[in-house]
C-alpha cells in the first residue's frame, strides 16, 4: 500500500477541514475520564459500575464541553455530514438516536491532578488484578519460549507513542522495505496485538488506542468532492509531529488518519469500525472496565457505525453491500458485493452491540433494528452460503429462471458455474461458506477469515461450525501445508488472475491475497478451535508456524500452494504476525479466555429465522417452530 505523494492532486482530504482537526484535537489531549450513560441494563444483562470507584466521585465534571476559538463543543463536531444526524430522519431508530443521544452533547470530564493520580492508581490495581488472573497462571506453568522471548521484545518495539502514551503498534518494522504506510497503525492489524497486550495484563495501550480512534472517527473526510459516512473509522493513523503555529523550532504531535483517501485504491476501511466495535466488548470482558464502553461519547460511536451498516439502500438482502478491497484483502480481488469476511464480523460487531448498547428510549429502536438484522442475517447466511457435498449435488441439479416467491434457486445460480476444482476438492464429511453470493453467481472460493470469524460469532450453526473444522482438518495440506493459514482456496489463475484482479502482479497464483498464507490468521483459527473444543488442532498450526516464523524473521505472508517461499513483497517483522503468534500461544495456555472474542448460539435470534424458514411470513414464531437446518 502505498501514500499519495504530494503531487497527486486526484484524491486530497480538504486542507481546511485537516487543518481545523489539528486545532480543535488537542495536540496532546488531557485526560478525558468515562461519562457513564446513566441507565445500566444492558440487554439482560446488569451493568456494573465498579471500576473507577471512588476516583469516580472525586471526578470533577465540566458539564460544558472543551471549547475551541470557533466555539466548536467538541471534536465529535468536526464531521460536516450531517445526514444520519439530523432529525427527521425516515427510519425510527434514526429519530430515537437523535432523541436519545445527537441532543446529549458528550460530557468532558477534566481531571485535576490529584484525581488523575488516583485514576492511574486504580487502573494499576486494575491491571495486577488481571495480571493475577492470567499472566500468572502463564508465568507459574512454564517458561516462555526464546521464540516467544523475541517475539515479545519486537512487539514492544513496534509500540507507537503518542503525547507519552502507547497508543497502538505500527503494521511492520522491516528495516529492510520502504515503509509506504506500514509505519502506520491499522485498525485490524492492532487487534491481535491487543489480545496479546490484554492477556498479558497490559490492558491500558488498548484502552487508549480504542478512545483514540473514537476521536478520529469524527474527522471531516474528503475524497475529492465527496465525504464518505459520519462513522467511519480510519483505515490506519500515524503520528505526526507539526510545527507549532507561531512557536519557531517548536512541534506537537497529531494523528494523522487515513480513511481510505491515501490509500491504493481509495478502497473503504469497511472492516475497521466492525473490529472496534469487537475490540471494544473483549476489552470490556477481560479487563471489567465496562465503564469505558457506558461511556457517552463511546455509546455515540457504536451507534454512529452501526447508523452506517444498518441505513436503508436498495438492498434485497440482509448482507451489507460494499466494493472490492474492503477488508484484510485491501485490493481488487472479486470480492465486492457481499463478501463473506464483512458479513461475518458485521455479525459479530453487531452481537458485540446488542451486549454493550445502554438500554434507554434512545436506543430502545436501534435495538430493535440490530435484533432484526441479526437474524436476518444468521438465516441467510446459514442457509444460501453453506456448501458441502450434499448441496453442492442439489446445485447441480438446479433448475434456473423459476419466477415465483417458492423458486428452490432463488438467486438464478447456473449450475455450470460449479467450478472443476470443488467436485474433487469437497469431502464427503465436512462443508464451508462460500465466499460471496449475488444474483446469478456464488463465489465458491474458501475465505479464511469469513469462516473462521462464523463459527466464533455463532453465525453457523453448531454442526456447521464443526463441518467447517472438518474440512480444514481433512485438506490440512491445502490450508496449512508449511505454513498457516491460506487466506483462500484455491488461487485464481490463468484467465481468471487476468479478469478478476486486472493482472495484478501482487496477486500473482498462490501469492499475498490471492491464495497467499497469512501467519496472522493463526490467533482467530485458535479462537475457532478453541471455541469447538478442539485446541489440538489449533496447536498443530502453531506448532507448524513456531518451526519458521523467528527464523523467516516474522514474514507477512507466504507464497505457493503449501506456503513453502516467504512471500514475493511480504514485509519482514510484520506485527500482526507476531503478535497473532503470541496471542495463540496465550490462547491456548488460557482457552477460557477465548470468551472475550466468542458468542453462543442465541436461541431468541432463531426464533425469527424459524419463521422464516417455514416459509409462512405470517405463521405464529414459537421456539417449537425452530427448524433442525437452523439450529444444527
Ligand atoms: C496489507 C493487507 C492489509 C493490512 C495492511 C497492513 O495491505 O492487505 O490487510 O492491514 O497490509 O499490514
Amino acid at each position: 500500500m502505498t501514500a499519495t505523494s504530494s503531487m497527486e492532486i486526484a484524491v486530497a482530504v480538504r486542507p481546511f477541514g485537516r487543518l481545523l482537526a489539528a486545532q480543535i484535537l488537542p495536540s496532546c489531549p488531557r485526560f478525558r475520564a468515562p461519562a457513564a450513560v446513566g441507565a445500566f441494563l444492558v440487554h439482560g444483562r446488569r451493568f456494573s459500575k465498579r471500576t473507577v470507584g471512588s476516583a469516580s466521585s472525586r471526578i470533577r465534571a465540566a458539564v460544558a464541553p472543551a471549547k475551541d476559538e470557533a466555539g466548536i463543543s467538541d471534536s465529535r463536531r468536526l464531521s460536516t455530514a450531517t445526514g444520519p444526524l439530523q432529525p427527521g430522519g425516515d427510519r425510527a431508530f434514526e429519530r430515537i438516536f437523535v432523541q436519545g443521544l445527537a441532543a446529549v452533547k458528550p460530557l468532558v470530564i477534566e481531571l485535576v491532578e490529584p484525581e488523575r493520580e488516583l485514576l492511574a492508581e486504580v487502573m494499576v490495581e486494575k491491571e495486577e488484578e488481571i495480571l493475577e488472573r492470567v499472566v500468572v497462571k502463564d508465568a507459574k506453568e512454564r517458561k516462555e519460549t526464546a521464540d516467544e522471548k523475541e517475539a515479545w521484545r519486537l512487539l514492544k518495539d513496534a509500540v507507537v507513542s503518542y503525547c507519552g502514551s502507547a497508543v497502538g503498534t505500527v503494521a511492520a518494522n522491516d528495516p529492510a522495505a520502504e515503509a509506504l504506510n506500514y509505519d502506520q497503525v491499522f485498525i485490524r492489524d492492532f487487534v491481535p496485538s491487543a489480545l496479546a497486550f490484554l492477556l498479558k495484563g497490559e490492558t491500558e495501550i488498548v484502552r487508549n488506542f480504542l478512545l483514540h480512534t473514537l476521536q478520529l472517527q469524527s474527522w471531516e473526510k474528503t475524497v475529492d468532492c465527496y465525504s464518505p459516512g459520519q462513522g467511519l473509522m480510519p483505515a490506519s493513523f500515524k503520528v505526526r509531529s507539526v510545527p507549532i503555529d507561531g512557536r519557531k523550532d517548536e512541534v506537537k504531535e497529531v494523528l494523522d488518519p487515513d480513511f481510505g483517501e491515501s490509500a491504493i485504491g481509495r478502497v473503504a476501511p469497511v472492516d475497521s469500525g466492525l473490529w472496534w466495535i469487537i475490540l471494544l466488548r473483549a476489552y470490556g470482558k477481560i479487563t471489567g472496565d465496562y465503564t469505558l464502553q457506558e461511556r457517552v461519547d463511546v455509546q455515540i460511536g457504536i451507534q454512529l457505525i452501526l447508523n452506517l451498516c444498518l441505513s436503508d439502500g436498495f438492498d434485497m438482502f440482509p448482507t451489507l453491500l460494499v466494493a472490492d478491497g474492503s477488508c484484510m484483502i485491501d485490493r481488487r480481488m472479486g470480492i465486492h458485493g457481499h463478501p463473506l469476511e464483512i458479513q461475518a464480523l458485521f455479525y459479530c460487531a453487531l452481537r458485540c452491540s446488542r451486549e454493550m448498547i445502554v438500554v434507554n428510549d434512545g436506543s430502545r429502536s436501534l435495538l430493535s433494528a440490530v435484533n432484526k438484522r441479526l437474524t436476518a442475517l444468521s438465516f441467510h447466511i446459514r442457509e444460501y452460503y453453506w456448501v458441502d457435498m450434499k448441496k453442492i449435488n442439489e446445485i447441480y441439479r438446479y433448475k434456473t429462471e423459476e419466477y415465483s416467491q417458492d423458486a428452490t434457486n432463488k438467486f438464478n445460480i447456473y449450475p455450470e458455474q460449479i467450478p472443476s476444482w470443488l467436485v474433487d476438492w469437497i469431502p464427503e464429511k465436512g462443508g464451508y461458506l462460500i465466499g460471496n453470493l449475488q444474483p446469478a453467481h456464488m463465489d465458491f472460493r474458501f475465505f479464511s477469515l469469513g469462516n473462521l470469524w462464523a463459527i466464533i460469532s455463532s453465525l453457523t450453526t453448531p454442526r456447521q461450525a464443526e463441518d467447517i473444522l472438518n474440512l480444514m482438518e481433512n485438506k490440512w495440506e491445502d490450508f496449512v501445508g508449511t505454513m498457516p493459514l491460506k487466506i483462500c482456496y484455491p488461487a485464481l489463475e490463468n484467465e481468471e488472475w487476468r479478469i478478476i484482479t486486472g493482472s495484478d502482479p501482487k496477486n500473482t497464483p498462490w501469492s499475498y491475497h490471492n491464495g497467499g498464507s497469512w501467519p496472522t490468521l493463526l490467533w482467530q483459527f485458535t479462537l475457532a478451535c478453541i471455541k469447538m473444543g478442539r485446541p489440538e488442532l489449533a496447536q498443530k498450526a502453531v506448532d507448524v508456524a513456531e518451526k519458521r516464523l523467528s527464523d523467516d524473521q516474522w514474514p507477512e505472508y507466504y507464497d505457493t500452494p503449501t506456503a513453502r517461499f516467504i512471500g514475493k513483497q511480504s514485509r519482514l517483522y510484520q506485527t500482526w504476525t507476531i503478535a497473532g503468534f503470541l496471542a495463540s500461544k496465550l490462547l491456548l495456555q488460557n482457552p477460557e479466555m477465548a470468551s472475550i472474542f466468542t458468542f453462543e448460539e442465541d436461541m431468541e435470534l432463531l426464533e425469527g429465522c424459524a419463521c422464516s424458514l417455514m416459509n409462512h411470513p405470517r405463521a405464529k414464531c414459537s421456539r417449537r417452530a425452530l427448524k433442525p437446518q437452523v439450529l444444527i
